[in-house]
Parts: structure tokens; C-alpha cells; sequence
């Protein structure tokens, strides 16, 4: 995949590998970061986010390909003198030492005079409120507490970039959606480049200024949170960000709209698409939950309409989630619908005949 090049680039790698025997756990991936960006990585366990983000700190070494970090190549060039610092899932941080003793552990090196040393230390504890904890031991913390000691250990010693290794992953739900707006706020008052890895999309999307989807090795597309919702390039990543319904077909004419026979549903019209599409290829039209909506009168022209049965339908307090079997169609197709004043009552008993309609321009055109 091509990326633009950027205006202040502090990441960038071209056609990173990693070998493990057999098994490309990065297969060539080439992309950059910039400067002061809170970038994810996003991919299902196993597809190579923590190998890349090892070779970024230099806990691993590509078997091809080069990483260059604020302008340096980094072959060969050791973890401890590389612009990063590395938070772990699990709360990687001293059990027999207190507070202050584990984020001034990264200090020692540097040697700084005391008050110096004293001064970063209280800064890095504020920035992860954690002030008045200073002497508490690592078994007198909470999960969450411990993984905030862990950040500061790591913003202590002012890297340029930050790796951050599914670090909420380890804590429960509400804590971690506390911890998220936390760690935003966090990265955007020191600046430092976040590099983050997460296999939940919705922590991905919350947080980040950019997202790479990943799969097995390979970056499929990256993002917005907006771009990859919206204009998914394949049908892995729309499956992956959110729902998506998918109609399966064979491209019949291509002009200012894309038209696709769509077998016993019949022709779908969507806008043209950016992918290089040919007459006779077969495609899906991607439709998301919330485009679609209930027909109940006559279709207005430039409509698509497909006809099925209520499977279910679930009441979520400010909108409604209906699931419709349509025959030709293999997965319920799910439609979302938002509550005004008016609707909220149900559309239809499960059982019964419903059509459903989006307007053209509402598709995405993926080849399948
Ligand atoms: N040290 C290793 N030796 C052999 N295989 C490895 C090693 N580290 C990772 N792998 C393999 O590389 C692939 C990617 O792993 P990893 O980067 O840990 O994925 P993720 O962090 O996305 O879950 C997996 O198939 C994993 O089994
Ligand atoms: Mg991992």
C-alpha cells in the first residue's frame, strides 16, 4: 500500500519483515508515523502487532527491511539508545519496589543530580495523578494504579515515541474506558508520538488520530476512525470496524453509479467506487446498519430495495436493532434504526414481511 509522504515523519518503515521459520509474522509492511500522532495499530491476536512494535524498540530485528526512527536508520542500533520507551499488557513493574523507586528505575542511568531526578519523577507522577502515592509498595496498587506507574516509568525518561503494548488490556471495562480518556488527554498535553496496539476496534477508534488494520503480517488499510468506517478498501477491514451488511454480486455497467446484479435480490446500485472495478467482476455492496432503513410506502427512484422476513428485532433505548433473513442473502441483514419522537414503537412483529431501502449512494463497492 502507498502512503503520502509526511510533513514531519518520526516513524517510517519500508517493507518491514519478521521471520519466524515458516511464519511471516510481519510480511512486509511499509508505512509512516507522524510526529505527535496517537497512532493504533489494530489487528486480531497473532497478526504481528507486538513483533512490529519489538522491532521499533529494538527487542527484535527485522529479517528484512529498514525502520527509520526521527531520521536514524535503526539496524543495529540497541533498545537503550533508541528514541522509545515500551508499556507492557501485564503491569511490568518492580513488586519489591514503592512507587518512586519504580518510575526513577529508567532515571539511573542518566545520572541526573537529585533535585533534577526528583523534579521528573513528580512531573511523571502528576501527568498519571498519581501524586500522594509516592511510598506505596507495587502490592498496595490497584491493577489500574500499577499500570499507570508502568506509563510514568516509561514518560519519565521523555522518549520521543511511546510503544504501548495492549496496555489496557488487562483491566475491566469501566476502568479501562477511564484509563482511555486518561491516556488521551495524556499523549495530547506531552506530545510524545503514541504508538498503540489493540485488538479491540472500539478502543482503536476512541483513541486514535490514525488506525492500521492489520491481518496476518499484512497492514490492510490505514485511517481515520471516519475513513476506515466509511470507506473501508476490503471487505476484512468492513467486517472489522463495525457491522456491515454485504451483498454479493456481478458488476453489469459502469457510469456515474455502479450497477450489480445481485441474483435473486436483483440490481443494487452504488455510488462509483475508487477500487478498479470491471463489468463481469464479482463485488459485494457493503451496507452499513444505520443506512438502511424500513419501506413502508412506494421506493423513491435511486432507491435499493430488498425484500425479507423480521428475525428479530432488539430495543437499545435510543434506537432499535432489527435483524431481516433475506432469501439469497447468508447472514441476517442488520438494520439499526435511530428513535425520534415518533418511531419507537416496533416495526413489525418477528415473522413478518419487511422491506428494507438505502439510497445509492449509501453503498460501498468491495471486490470480493
Ligand atoms: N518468538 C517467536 N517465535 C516464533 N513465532 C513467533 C514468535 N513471536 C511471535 N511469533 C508468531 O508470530 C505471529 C505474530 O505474533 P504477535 O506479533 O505476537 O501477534 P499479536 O501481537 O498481533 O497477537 C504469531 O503467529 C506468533 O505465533
Ligand atoms: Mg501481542
Amino acid at each position: 500500500m502507498m502512503t503520502e509522504p509526511m510533513a514531519d515523519t518520526i516513524i517510517s518503515l519500508k517493507d518491514v519483515r519478521r521471520d519466524f521459520g515458516p511464519v511471516a509474522a510481519v510480511d512486509g509492511v511499509s508505512f509512516d508515523i507522524a510526529r505527535g500522532e496517537f497512532f493504533s495499530m489494530l489487528g486480531p491476536s497473532g497478526c504481528g502487532k507486538t513483533t512490529l512494535l519489538r522491532m521499533l524498540a529494538g527487542l527484535d530485528q527485522p529479517t528484512a527491511g529498514s525502520i527509520l526512527l526521527d531520521g536514524q536508520p535503526m539496524a543495529g542500533v540497541p533498545a537503550n539508545l533508541r528514541p522509545t520507551n515500551m508499556v507492557f499488557q501485564s503491569y511490568a513493574i518492580f513488586p519489591h519496589l514503592n512507587v518512586v523507586e519504580n518510575v526513577s528505575y529508567g532515571l539511573k542511568r542518566l545520572k541526573l543530580a537529585r533535585a533534577e531526578e526528583k523534579a521528573r519523577v513528580d512531573q511523571a507522577l502528576a501527568l498519571v495523578k498519581l501524586e500522594g502515592y509516592e511510598q506505596r509498595g507495587a502490592h498496595q496498587l490497584s491493577g489500574g494504579q500499577r499500570q499507570r506507574v508502568a506509563l510514568a516509568r516509561a514518560l519519565v525518561c521523555r522518549p520521543k515515541v511511546l510503544l504501548l503494548d495492549e496496555p489496557l488490556g488487562a483491566l475491566d471495562k469501566k476502568l479501562r474506558e477511564e484509563m482511555q480518556v486518561e491516556l488521551r488527554s495524556l499523549q495530547r498535553s506531552v506530545g510524545i508520538t503514541f504508538v498503540f496496539v489493540t485488538h479491540d476496534q472500539e478502543e482503536a477508534l476512541t483513541l486514535s488520530d490514525r488506525i492500521a488494520v492489520m491481518a496476518r503480517g499484512k497492514v490492510l488499510q490505514i485511517d481515520t476512525a471516519t475513513g476506515l468506517y466509511e470507506r473501508p478498501y476490503c471487505r476484512e477491514v468492513a467486517e472489522f470496524i463495525g457491522t456491515m451488511n454485504l451483498f454479493a454480486g456481478r458488476v453489469t455497467k459502469i457510469g456515474h453509479e455502479i450497477s450489480v446484479d445481485a441474483g435473486s435480490i436483483g440490481t443494487l446500485r452504488a455510488p462509483a467506487s475508487e477500487a478498479r472495478i470491471s463489468v463481469g467482476d464479482a463485488v459485494h455492496v457493503a451496507v452499513r446498519p444505520e443506512k438502511l432503513s424500513v419501506l413502508t410506502g412506494k421506493a423513491r427512484t435511486g432507491t435499493n430495495v430488498v425484500t425479507g422476513k423480521l428475525v428479530a428485532s432488539t430495543y437499545l433505548g435510543d434506537r432499535s436493532r432489527y435483524l431481516v433473513q433475506v432469501p439469497g442473502v447468508p447472514a441476517p441483514v442488520s438494520v439499526s434504526l435511530q428513535h425520534d419522537g415518533q418511531h419507537a414503537a416496533g416495526v413489525a412483529l418477528p415473522g413478518s414481511k419487511i422491506n428494507l431501502a438505502w439510497p445509492a449512494s449509501a453503498g460501498i463497492v468491495l471486490t470480493a
